[in-house]
């Protein structure tokens, strides 16, 4: 590896609120420091066909405030054959990059590791994700702002849940963790929140809502995540619970309706079933995220001029620091079931579902 005089930036896989300030602080800082920036458009994929574009500092003005991510994103199949990647290799040969600052959540620096690990190209990466399950960082950039849009969304249904007298189910992103679901349960003031990290039964649920019932309380909200299950599921291999969901996909979108329609055929109750989806993920990045993300954009500049490659920023503490990329990719991090969060949210009443 030499000297590093021009890196490329990309954002890569689900977008997340906060990708822009992480362009504009990689940007900024790199060009304080006399790097030249190239933007990569779409992901992996701008740089397997070559979309790419020179920043100035002006390309980046105005974006710290925006949501999505203005390099665009993608999902991209070529770069996961070796064919794919080395097009790519090519095209930053071509085009002068020697570093690359990649954006995103675990599949995106999983293809950052094998990237380098190939053609010995200098990388750092970024935790952009609002699922929060980025390995080897306690907070990712998407996170926070999420939670406040997934726990508007409760705070909504609360007052048409209690008018009604319903239990309504909201069910909410996080792919097969509960960060989301608990953290927005949490503040939007959840009855029942249903994670994947601690399975579920359906007699909890109902015993819940039967003890509302008893004490006056004629609605119920459950904070469902997208990817909960049952403590029957968890008992099943990968490949099971993934036929299962499969055979029950005409009759149940998601988790959600399953569980609604398992409420009203156990105790009659009258269930309604909210999916914000994609809305969790739009949106402007909230003060915290344009913060974190500012922070940990301009750490990755640094480590590039410090000539450290192959690390992610992230958060330990509270504070700003860094991980080595093949510590991060190919794990998930998980709610731990025991954590204090959890047991802070026992100690409120709250249904956790077991
Ligand atoms: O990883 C972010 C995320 O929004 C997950 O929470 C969700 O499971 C997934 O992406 C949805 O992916 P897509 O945008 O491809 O539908």
């Amino acid at each position: 590896m030499g000297t590093v005089k021009c890196i490329g930036i990309l954002t890569s896989g689900g977008d997340a609120p906060g990708m822009n300030a992480a362009i504009r602080a990689v940007t900024r800082a790199a060009i304080y420091n006399g790097l030249q920036v190239k933007g990569i458009y779409r992901g992996y994929k701008g740089l397997v066909t070559g979309e790419i574009k020179e920043f100035k500092s002006q390309n980046v003005s105005n974006i710290i405030q925006l949501g999505g991510t203005i390099l665009k994103t993608a999902r991209c199949k070529e770069f996961t054959t070796p064919e794919g990647r080395q097009l790519a290799y090519d095209n930053m040969k071509k085009e002068g990059i020697d570093a690359l600052v990649i954006i995103g959540g675990d599949g995106s620096l999983t293809g950052a590791r094998i990237f380098a690990q190939e053609f010995d190209v200098p990388c750092i990466g970024l935790p952009g994700t609002i699922d929060n399950d980025l390995y080897g960082t306690d907070m990712s950039f998407g996170f926070q702002s999420a939670i406040d849009i997934a726990s508007n969304t409760i705070d909504c249904i609360h007052t048409t849940a209690a008018s009604h007298s319903r239990v309504f189910i909201v069910e909410l992103m996080g792919h097969k963790t509960g960060w989301l679901t608990l953290y927005a349960g949490i503040a939007g003031g959840a009855d029942i929140i249903l994670i994947p990290e601690i399975p579920y039964k359906m007699e909890s649920i109902i015993n819940a809502i039967s003890k509302r019932t008893q004490e006056g309380k004629h609605f119920t909200i459950i904070a469902v995540a997208e990817g909960a299950i049952s403590q029957e599921e968890a008992l099943l291999t990968k490949k099971k619970l993934k036929e299962l969901r499969a055979s029950e996909a005409g009759k149940y979108p998601s988790v959600a309706y399953k569980i609604g329609d398992k409420i009203t055929e156990l105790c009659g109750h009258e269930v309604r079933v909210t999916v914000p989806g994609h809305v969790q993920r739009g949106g402007q990045p909230n003060a915290y995220d344009r913060v974190l993300a500012t922070r940990l954009g301009v750490k990755a500049a640094e480590l590039i001029m410090a000539g450290k490659y192959g690390y992610m920023p992230c958060v330990k503490n509270n504070q700003i620091d860094i991980i080595p990329i093949s510590e991060v990719a190919g794990k998930t991090r998980k709610v731990d079931p025991q954590s204090d969060v959890v047991l802070q949210a026992r100690q409120l009443g709250l249904c956790l579902g077991d």
